[in-house]
């Protein structure tokens, strides 16, 4: 077990990827705080790792809130005596043209995607700095790195989680705190399954991936337990891609 005893926070985790990092950082040994606006989902997921033997308490949080951030940090500590690592992984996606992107859409996803970030991880370094030990696992996304139509609001909260990787990590390098970020390709789950609800627009997507497939929750995994664990304490400020090949390609 990779993450044996850690104390891990996970945002988003009431659904979709989130869900899956919860329940295999769960699988990995860790004590799992699930942490989203979502109660109902929220406590189901933190019910069933529990049933399945692990440790997990569901905190309402709204990322987008520096109150429910640091309150949420305050619950790990609470309830399992100290925090290890947190995935960003919360965000919200609303798709519009780039001339049609309104003002509230724009402020609404940089509030929950990149101010999310920030404040969810503001709030763990209190902890980490005084542990003098920290994993801070931030989600970005493919679309900060190449455009895609519609998502020019939702890919620029994305690239923002690249600067805030790398300004955190260089800043906490005293701390032993190490910062890195993981790129998801389009996943079968959550937002780009409800995306993916015309089988047209699916088999575009999917024509573009070299691997010929979408990605699993479970295929990202790993690249969260790696930055989540000890096995990356000398690998901090980077980003993984893990994209079936979309970006290597052209
Ligand atoms: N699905 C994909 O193909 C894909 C691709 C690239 C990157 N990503 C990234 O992976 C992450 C998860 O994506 P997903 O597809 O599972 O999304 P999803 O929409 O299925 O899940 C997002 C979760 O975040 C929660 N959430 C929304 N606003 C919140 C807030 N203010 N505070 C706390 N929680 C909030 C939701 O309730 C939900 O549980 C996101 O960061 C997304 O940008 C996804």
């Amino acid at each position: 077990m990779r993450l044996k005893d850690k104390v891990v926070i996970v945002t988003g985790a009431a659904q979709g990827i989130g869900k899956a990092y919860a329940v295999g950082v769960a699988r990995e040994g860790a004590k799992v705080v699930v942490a989203d606006v979502d109660d109902s989902g929220g406590a189901a997921v933190a019910e069933e790792i529990t049933k399945a033997g692990g440790k997990a308490v569901f905190v309402h949080t709204d990322v987008s809130s520096k109150t429910d951030a640091e309150k949420m940090v305050k619950a790990a500590v609470d309830t399992f005596g100290r925090l290890d690592a947190l995935v960003n992984n919360a965000a919200i996606l609303d798709a519009e043209p780039v001339d049609q992107i309104t003002e509230a859409a724009w402020d609404r996803q940089m509030a929950v995607n990149a101010k999310g970030t920030l404040f969810c991880s503001q709030a763990a370094v209190a902890v980490m700095k005084k542990q003098k030990y920290g994993k801070i696992v931030n989600i970005s996304s493919i679309g900060a790195m190449a455009a895609q139509p519609g998502l020019c609001a939702y890919h620029s909260t994305k690239a923002v989680i690249f600067t805030i990787t790398r300004s955190f990590a260089l800043e906490l390098i005293d701390s032993n705190i190490q910062v890195n970020a993981v790129v998801p390709g389009t996943t079968n789950t959550g937002m780009a399954e409800r995306a993916m609800q015309d089988p047209a627009f699916k088999e575009r997507v999917v024509g573009t991936i070299p691997i010929g497939r979408l990605g699993n929750p479970e295929e990202l995994l790993g690249a969260v337990v790696y930055f989540a664990s000890d096995d990356s304490s000398y690998c901090t400020g980077q980003t993984l891609i893990v994209d079936g090949g979309v970006l290597m390609a052209c």
